[in-house]
C-alpha cells in the first residue's frame, strides 16, 4: 500500500481544459432515423465550427460500428450498449474541453436518457433529425431500407424495429421541410451560444 499515491489534487479538470480552448465542451447528441440527414449535417457542423476555430471531434455510429463497437449488432440490448460506449467515449472527450457530436439513430427514451445520465446533464445538447420514415425510405440513400422491406435486414429501425421520437429536444431540425443549407444554419445557430466561452473571473 505504501507506493500509493493518490493523485486527484493535481489531475486537471474539464474547466482548466475548457479554459485552455476558450470553448464549452458540450456533446451534441444527434438523433433520428436512418436517412434523416444526421451524419450529414453533423459533418457540416463540424466543418462550420472548425472554420470558426473550435476543437471538435464526430462520433458517427457507423463508424463506431467499425471500431469500439465491432462486436455489436441491432438487439436492443445491443443498440444499448452501443450508445453506452458512444456515450462514455463522448464523456473522455469532452472531459478534455473538446466539442463532441455524435451521430448515432439511438432509437428509444430509455437509451437516450442512460447516454445523457452518462455525460451529464448540463453537458449533454440533444438534437433531433426529424424527418418522416417515409422520406426517409424514399431516399434510401444506402439502399438499406429496401433491403428491410424485403426482410433481407431485420430488425430494422422504424421498420421492424422502433423508433421513439424524442419528446424535448433541446433542438429540433425538420430536414424534409428546409434543405442542408437551412438545416445546417438553424443548427450552427442553436449551437453557438451554447459552446461560447466566457472567462469567468
Ligand atoms: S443505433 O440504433 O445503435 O443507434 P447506429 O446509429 O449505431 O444505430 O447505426 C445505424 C446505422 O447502421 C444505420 O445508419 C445503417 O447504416 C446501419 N444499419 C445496419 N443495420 C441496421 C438496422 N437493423 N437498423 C438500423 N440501422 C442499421
Amino acid at each position: 500500500m505504501e507506493n500509493i499515491h493518490p493523485i486527484f489534487d493535481t489531475i486537471l479538470t474539464k474547466q482548466d481544459k475548457e479554459s485552455l480552448l476558450k470553448q464549452r465542451a458540450k456533446v451534441i447528441w444527434m438523433v433520428g432515423l436512418s436517412g434523416s440527414g444526421k451524419s450529414t449535417l453533423a459533418r457540416a457542423l463540424e466543418n462550420d465550427l472548425h472554420n470558426k476555430g473550435y476543437l471538435t471531434k464526430l462520433l458517427d455510429g457507423d463508424n463506431l460500428r467499425t471500431g469500439v463497437n465491432n462486436n455489436l449488432g441491432f438487439s436492443t440490448e445491443e443498440r444499448r450498449e452501443n450508445i453506452r460506449r458512444a456515450a462514455e467515449v463522448s464523456k473522455l472527450f469532452a472531459d478534455c474541453g473538446i466539442i463532441t457530436i455524435c451521430s448515432l439513430i439511438s432509437p428509444t427514451h430509455d437509451i437516450r436518457s442512460m447516454a445523457r445520465d452518462i455525460i451529464g446533464r448540463d453537458s449533454y445538447l440533444e438534437v433531433f433529425i426529424n424527418c418522416p420514415l417515409e422520406v426517409c425510405e424514399e431516399r434510401d440513400v444506402k439502399g438499406l431500407y429496401a433491403k428491410a422491406r424485403k426482410g433481407e435486414i431485420k430488425a430494422f429501425t422504424g421498420i421492424s424495429s422502433p423508433f421513439e421520437a424524442p419528446a424535448t429536444p433541446d433542438i429540433e431540425l425538420r430536414t424534409d421541410i428546409h434543405n442542408l443549407a437551412d438545416s445546417s444554419r438553424q443548427l450552427v445557430e442553436a449551437v453557438l451560444p451554447v459552446i461560447d466561452y466566457k472567462d469567468e473571473k
